[in-house]
């Protein structure tokens, strides 16, 4: 059977989370391809709120398989802290295993991150300082250790030398930082922690290629979103990964064609967090409304999010750039109390009229949104449970998105919790 893919069509936040939770109850196997732990997907199941980082969205049902995959940058520490912070929530984590080809994020990485984030000043690109952009720098510069490192520790301590060589003189000299100490890093690693992350490390491309060969299903989580990714994203206000569908395959190691179904997911409005062009950007009291009522604070760093109103352009080439099959879209709720809601259908620069990004980022920082105005619904719709119950101004917003974007809306969001969604008919 062949694999679902759930992306991001934004910039990230878009409730990848709950949306992979909300399908995994009909997989076999949930597979992250790519990103570390810049990324919080946030679950409520019962009231009780789950957020992950690196632990795929789907572990909290018993039947789940999860698996890390080759594309995923893994802070070992972090991984054995969210599986543990698991199982004190009594969640069974002996399912959950990671690809030996994943590569490892260092602590030279987070310091490099945190550094070269501080000299950069005014043009900081606002990372989440996880050392992710550092990591993916390695892994192809050739110079990363993988999580199959751990297993050897010869090789391990090679390595690690070899790379200390580069990044010592960098920090010290360049960044005026302390030097990194390979005797202890080494003893850290090999000794504190891959005893537990050993058991964990398994041949994830054999073991998604046989389940699919099983006539399971797999679904394939994002993490960050179309707009951040290395190289359709709004570079260098980027992430340092692919998120976009095409690499669920490079980071899974299945084919293109084991992929038949790739559910967008966007924000009925939308944010971003971090530096970076926001054609849409609302600030002022209405900024301030939808911050509150979406609750627009990173589910891990805590930062406090940029708001602004749907961007069809975005969303139309995050159609082309992930070849969509539908959208789900989530939290209509928080647009509940508005008198009327706008929509971002085209943008203008220069005399011009866009449909799709223009593809000189000079332009995108100065395109003035054109907007299509339509009127809320002043009604409160967290209690729905079926597209029927929505108000009428609310399915005619969902049936607009679906319009201007050329993608189907397959599920709406009405809520957080992990029943908080209705289906389109
Ligand atoms: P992810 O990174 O894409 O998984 O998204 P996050 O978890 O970082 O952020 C999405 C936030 O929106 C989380 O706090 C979710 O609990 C919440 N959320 C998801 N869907 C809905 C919805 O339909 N309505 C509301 N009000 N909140 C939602
Ligand atoms: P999820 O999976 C929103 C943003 C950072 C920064 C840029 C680069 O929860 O949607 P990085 O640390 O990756 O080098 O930062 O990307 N960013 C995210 N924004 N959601 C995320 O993940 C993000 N992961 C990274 O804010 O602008
Ligand atoms: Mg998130």
């Amino acid at each position: 059977m062949p694999a679902t893919v759930v992306v991001g069509t934004q910039w990230g936040d878009e409730g990848k989370g709950k949306l992979t939770d909300l399908l995994a109850g009909e997989m076999d196997m949930v597979v992250r391809y790519q990103g570390g732990h810049n990324a919080g997907h946030r679950i409520v199941v019962e009231g009780e709120a789950f957020a992950l980082q690196l632990v795929p969205s789907g572990v909290l049902y018993p039947h789940i398989r999860a698996v890390i995959g080759n594309g995923v940058v893994v802070d070992p520490a972090v991984l054995l802290k969210e599986l543990d912070t698991l199982s004190a929530k009594g969640i069974d984590v002996s399912r959950v295993v990671v690809s030996g080809n994943a590569h490892l994020i260092m602590p030279y990485h987070q310091e490099l991150d945190r550094v070269t984030e501080r000299y950069l000043g005014k043009n900081a690109l606002g990372t989440t300082k996880r050392g992710i952009g550092p990591a993916y720098a390695d892994k192809a510069s050739r110079i990363g250790l993988r999580v199959q490192d751990l297993l050897d520790p010869k090789i391990f301590r090679e390595k690690l030398d070899l790379v200390l060589m580069e990044k010592n003189p960098l920090l010290t000299r360049v960044y005026n930082r302390l030097p990194i100490n390979a005797d202890e890093l080494a003893d850290h690693y090999l000794n504190d922690l891959a005893p537990r992350i050993i058991p964990m490390v398994a041949d994830t491309v054999t073991l998604v290629h046989d389940a699919l060969a099983r006539g399971e299903r797999i679904l394939l989580e994002g993490a960050q979103a179309t707009f951040l990714d290395l190289d359709h994203g709004t570079y260098p206000y980027v992430t340092s990964s692919n998120p976009v569908a095409s690499g669920a395959c490079t980071g899974s190691g299945l084919g293109p064609r084991d992929l038949d179904r790739i559910v967008g997911i966007a924000k009925a409005y939308i944010t971003r967090v971090g530096a970076g062009p926001f054609p849409t950007e609302l600030d002022g009291e209405l900024g301030e409304l939808l911050v509150d009522r979406g609750h627009e604070y990173g589910t891990n760093t805590g930062r406090r999010r940029r708001v602004g109103w749907f961007d069809a352009v975005m969303a139309r080439q995050a159609r082309r750039l992930n070849s969509l099959s539908e959208i789900a879209l989530t939290k209509l709720d928080v647009l509940d109390t508005l008198e009327t809601i706008k929509v971002c259908v085209a943008y203008e620069a220069n005399g011009e009229r866009y449909e799709y990004p223009p593809y000189h980022q000079s332009v995108l920082h100065d395109v003035v949104p054109v907007y299509e105005e339509l009127p809320g619904w002043c009604e409160d719709i967290t209690h729905c449970t079926s597209y029927d119950q929505l108000p009428k101004a609310a399915r005619d917003y969902v049936a607009y998105l679906s319009e201007v974007t050329g993608v189907p809306i397959s599920v709406v969001g009405v809520g957080p919790g992990r029943e908080q969604f209705v289906r389109p008919s």
